[in-house]
């Protein structure tokens, strides 16, 4: 996708519309008064410092907690999640941070983990879930076989297995957070590669992560959250590292030797790792630094 196509984006019904919502754990207020809409086909980025709220959007999108005030909206239709199943159902899928898969088993067992295909009823219909999981697969770019056992297999693997389990669901959006935290930069290239395939697949894809040059390579906007609230909604191609990371830390006004020291951290940053993956995808945008 284009940046000019991103920006028609917002032309669109969009899939989820989220008003005002709010969240308190106890007395503790984590989200405030949340406004943001997804599109169809278009990555969302959240960013946002730890202890931000991103989390605890995500998990409020997948029907895991339940707003303490507000409303989200589906296809533009009032909706209520009580549970991650009933969100799936409607397909919107979540991927959170540690992989949860069954190290005994194979890929294809994995991916068919409680939605078994079955023959006359009572017998696993092995050689229908092989063919579906290759395919699934396939369709992810993965070299993944269907047949390799999931025990030695790297987090981004099975991360890319769980993928491959959210796709059976025929998702129409799907929540990655933090989905390259704890991966290698080439794994990390791999996550990336796969979010822009999702997108190519029609599907919605709302993607956290601290790291913003991964963020700037492939995401269509980006929503920052600051202390449970947004700061800011952007299209990638009308923002910049440095407007971002100064509605991340509030240094907005805090003067020119804040917003290059933030700056020098983040290039920094992604020169231990996200350069050599970002060489693989897309050139980041040079960041603006005021003089
Ligand atoms: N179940 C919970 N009970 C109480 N407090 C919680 C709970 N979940 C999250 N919080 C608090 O809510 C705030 C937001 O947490 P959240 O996990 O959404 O942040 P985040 O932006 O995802 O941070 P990180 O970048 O560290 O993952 C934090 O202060 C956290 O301690
Ligand atoms: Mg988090």
């Amino acid at each position: 996708m284009t940046h000019t196509e991103a920006r028609t984006l917002t032309h669109r019904e969009p899939l989820m519309r989220v008003r005002e919502v709010s969240k308190s754990f106890g007395k503790r207020e984590v989200l405030s008064h949340v406004n943001v809409d997804i599109f169809p086909h278009e990555i969302l980025a959240i960013v946002g410092d730890n202890g931000a709220g991103k989390s605890t959007l995500a998990k409020i999108i997948s029907g895991f907690y339940v707003p303490s005030a507000g409303t989200l909206h589906w296809h533009g239709n009032n909706l209520t999640l009580s549970s991650i199943g009933e969100a799936q159902n409607l397909g919107i899928m979540s991927l959170f941070q540690d992989p949860a898969t069954c190290e005994n088993l194979d890929v294809t067992s994995n991916i068919f983990l409680g939605q078994e295909i079955v023959k006359n009823r009572i017998v696993l219909d092995k050689a229908s879930m092989r063919q579906t999981a290759g395919q699934v697969l396939a369709s992810l770019m993965s070299p993944l076989s269907p047949d390799q056992r999931v025990e030695g297999l790297s987090n981004g693997q099975r991360q890319t297995v769980l993928l491959a389990r959210a796709m059976l669901g025929d998702p129409e959006l799907i929540v990655l957070d933090e989905p390259t935290a704890s991966l290698s930069v080439t794994q990390t290239a791999e996550v990336l590669d796969r979010t822009l395939k999702l997108r190519s697949l029609g599907i919605s894809v709302i993607f956290i992560s601290h790291n913003l040059p991964d963020i700037f390579a492939i995401s269509d906007r980006i929503m920052v959250l600051r202390h449970g609230k947004v700061s800011g909604i952007h299209a990638v191609s009308e923002t910049s590292y440095e407007e971002i990371i100064a509605e991340i830390a509030g240094a907005a006004t805090a003067g020119k030797i804040v917003r290059e020291s933030a700056l020098r951290s983040m290039q920094l940053e992604s020169g231990r790792g996200g350069r050599r993956t970002l060489s693989r995808i897309r050139r980041p945008r040079t960041p603006k630094v005021q003089e």
